[in-house]
Formats: C-alpha cells, structure tokens, sequence
C-alpha cells in the first residue's frame, strides 16, 4: 500500500484516519480509538477546533491550570497557564504568594512599536533610489488608508515608513521599514496587509520587490516587570549571602551562554505557558525574546538583579507582541475565558501579566537552584506522573506520596517502592 497520497485534503476526518492508520500503524484499531477517544462531544466545539488548523484528526490536550494570588500593580490577578511540564504551576503560585506579602510585582510598558519590512533588491543608483521614495512616501500612507481606518480609529496605524540600505549586508538588497502601534491586536494580519499594499505602491521596472512581512523581532514593544524587597525578608537565614548567590546567578548568565539559555528557557515557561493559555503565538514570542537576549551580539539573561542599600531588586526587561482582540483569543472558547479571568485586559495589560508570570518563574528557579537545588521541588510535582506511568492504583498512589513525603525522590527510588509494594501485597 502507498504511503503517498494525493488529495488527502479532501477526505473527510474519519477517511483521513482510516487512511493513515491503514498505511502507517499497521491497521490497529486500538489506535485508532486513540485518535477517537480525543473528539469532543460537543459536535459544535469540535468543529471549531477542526477548523483551527488543516488536516486536523483529533485534539492533542494540554493541562490548563492556574496561579492564584498574584499581585501586579497593586491590582490581585489568578493567571492562566497552558504547559505540559510539572512544577511550573506549582512554582508560579509559590512565588506570587511570597511577593504578595512584600508588595506584589510592578510592571509598566516601556513601547509598544510592531515593526514590518518590505524588502528589496535594486541596483541603480542609490540617490535615485531616495528621491523616488521621498517623492512616493505620502502615497505610500495614503494606499493604505483603506486598511488603516479603523486601527486608526483605535489610536494605531502606521508611524513610520523609513527607507534603509542593507547593502553593506547584502549586495543591492534595500528594505522600507514600517513601524507600527497596533492597539490590542497583535496586528500580524493588519501589519502583512498594510506592506503588501505598501509593495505594490513602491514596486518599479527597476526595484525587485521579494517579500513584505511583519518581524517578530519587536524591540521596541517592550515591557518591564520588577520586585524589590530588604534582604532579610528574602530567606529565613543567610539572607545576605543567599541573595548574594542569586545575583551571582544571573551573572553567570550573562557571562556563559549555555547557562543563559537553561535561564531563559526557566523565563519561557512561564511567559509561554500564559500565551497559550491567552491564545497568543508563543513561535512568534520565542523567537523575539530570544533574538533580544542575544541583542549585544552575545546571548544573556533576560532578567537581572541588584542588591543595594540593604534592598534585593529582581526585574526583567522582555519584548512582547501580544493582543487580547483577534486570532485566536476571540475564537478558542479557553483563551477567551482565561482573558475574562484576567478582568479582560488591554494588550499593555497583558503584557505586563505576561512579563510577571516570567520573572516569577525565574525567581521560583534561581532561588531553587541556588538553595536545595532543582531536583528536590521538580520530583516532588514529577511524583505523580511516575506513579501513573506505573499504573498504581488510587491507595498506591497515596502511599507512595505519603511514603516520599521526606525522602528522596528520583525515578528509580519511586519504582523501587512500588514494586516492593505489589511484591507486599
Ligand atoms: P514547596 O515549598 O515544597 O511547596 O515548593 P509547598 O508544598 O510547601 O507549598 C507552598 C506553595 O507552593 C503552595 O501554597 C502553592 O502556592 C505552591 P498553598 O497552595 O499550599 O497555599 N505549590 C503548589 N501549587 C499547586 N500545586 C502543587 C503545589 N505544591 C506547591 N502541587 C515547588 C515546591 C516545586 C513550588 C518549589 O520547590 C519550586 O518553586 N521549585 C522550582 C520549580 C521550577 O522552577 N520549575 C520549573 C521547571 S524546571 C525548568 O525547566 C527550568 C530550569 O531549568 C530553569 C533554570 O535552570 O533556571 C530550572
């Protein structure tokens, strides 16, 4: 039987299943009941998830959990968080709780500038080149007036349209840099369209236009979060040179790359976690972050720290294109409600939560792993999924909790006990 197929696009789900289950999992209806057992009941919902992407099967769920007690800006939030992984959730908590009782976390929007390019190739001479676009620039505004009308009417629209030479870059290639406000859109759509008119406006006999799109790489849509507190109400003991390991830690970031990037993956998962959960584009906040953290030419941290005059402080500075209105924050029933469970914020709102949930998870890491280490609170989340890998029953399940309740646990101690404990039985 082929493993190729033409108009696989046409079938229908159930024809898709059967074809794939028939080609590549050798018939087993068992699996095929895997990919069943995932619809949802709801025909309705169903449909909707099916449209979300192309050629969809069925759903693959991911935990929706949240992190209560959080207080941002003097104002009390529970957010939303979308992740796979264990400890993250439980790390958010702990953390805001413990600044809640020093403060809470501040936060503030420094820009919220979205940037798209149309890029070219020209080989003339480069004054022409600038005559003819000083001479085209109001036009260029003006053809996209149709699409701008209402993100106008918001307080966006286009800011800025710069002509810039990358030749020195790239032989011929010139781009024209559109800088944009979006409100609480993330704007993609709005940005793509915008350039591809602006494009056509600007194409000649002798400009190449090879693309109009926007960049994710958003520097100046950028947000700051940070909290503070004296030193002694940090850690019950060894305030001082345990705050002092925490700072070092972030140091070392910045001077070492590898550790930069395990760091930054720490910030991630907190920042993604309440993306997805918001129906945001965590490819497209990945790539950004990472491409600011390596902004100086050398990857580093995205969070930093000071103690000075007796006062910790711990901040960080991220780039963030977020929107609570389009795409899929409006469409997935989840994203919708984890923005209601956020009083329905402004994209600058969101932003800041969003900057908060990273530097709390960073905080939850750092201070881990400058401590007891990281191993003692993941295995501690990671218990219950060795156990179910296992296949332990309830009361099995209880007693192993109960009986790594101060021991310590890794992946082998916790098989061992639930062997002993069938072999008991
Ligand atoms: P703990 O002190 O043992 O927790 O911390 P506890 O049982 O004493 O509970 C205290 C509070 O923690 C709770 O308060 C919760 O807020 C929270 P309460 O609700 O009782 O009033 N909490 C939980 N919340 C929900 N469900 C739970 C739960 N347990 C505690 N089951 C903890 C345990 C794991 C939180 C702590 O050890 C910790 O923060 N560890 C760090 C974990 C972490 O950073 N995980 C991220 C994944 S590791 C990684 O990928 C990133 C990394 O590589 C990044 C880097 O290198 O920088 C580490």
């Amino acid at each position: 039987m082929s493993k190729s197929v033409n108009g696989f696009s046409k079938l229908n789900k159930l024809e898709k299943i059967d074809w794939l289950v028939s080609r590549f999992l050798n018939n087993d209806q068992k699996l095929k009941q895997v990919l069943l057992q995932y619809w949802n009941s709801n025909e309705i919902l169903q449909n909707l998830h099916d449209d979300f992407i192309e050629n969809t099967l069925t759903n693959f769920y991911l935990p929706f959990g949240v992190a209560p007690n959080f207080v941002i800006n003097e104002k009390k939030y529970t957010i939303p968080m979308v992740i796979e992984e264990s400890s993250v959730v439980a790390a958010a908590s702990l953390v805001s709780k413990f600044w809640s009782t020093r403060g809470g976390f501040k936060a503030n929007v420094i820009s919220t500038v979205k940037i798209g390019q149309v890029h070219f190739m020209y080989e003339g001479d480069k004054t022409e080149l600038e005559n003819y676009f000083n001479s085209k620039k109001e036009n260029l505004y003006k053809v996209t007036e149709a699409i701008t009308k209402n993100m106008r009417k918001r307080g966006g629209g286009i800011l800025t349209i710069k002509l810039r030479d990358k030749t020195a870059e790239l032989e011929n290639y010139y781009q024209l840099h559109v800088t944009f406000e979006t409100a609480d859109s993330m704007g993609a759509n709005f940005i793509n369209s915008c350039l591809e008119v602006i494009a056509k406006e600007f194409q000649k006999e002798d400009i190449q236009i090879v693309m109009s799109i926007l960049s994710n790489y958003v520097p100046e849509c950028l947000v700051h979060a940070e909290v503070s507190c004296i030193v002694e109400d940090l850690y019950a003991e060894n305030s001082i040179e345990l705050a002092q390991k925490f700072v070092q830690a972030i140091q070392i970031a910045n001077a070492e790359p590898h550790r930069a990037v395990t760091h930054n993956k720490g910030i991630m998962n907190g920042v993604d976690a309440v993306v997805i959960a918001t129906g945001n584009d965590f490819r497209a906040i990945e790539a950004g972050v990472h491409a600011f953290a390596a902004r100086s030419g050398k990857y580093k941290s995205l969070t930093n720290a000071s103690i000075e005059n007796g006062i910790f402080k711990f901040w960080i500075d991220i780039p963030l294109a977020v929107g609570t209105v389009g795409g899929l924050t409006s469409l997935h029933p989840l994203s919708k409600l984890s923005l209601q469970l956020l009083g329905n914020p402004s994209a600058i709102e969101l932003m800041e939560i969003i900057a908060v949930a990273g530097l709390a998870q960073n905080f939850a890491a750092l201070r881990a792993l400058t401590t007891a280490g990281i191993q003692k609170g993941h295995m501690k989340m990671h218990l219950t999924n060795i156990i179910k890998q296992l296949g332990a029953s309830e009361k099995e399940k209880k007693f192993l909790i109960d009986y790594f309740e101060h021991k310590t646990i890794t992946h082998n101690a916790v098989v061992e006990a639930y062997n002993k404990l069938v072999q008991e039985k």
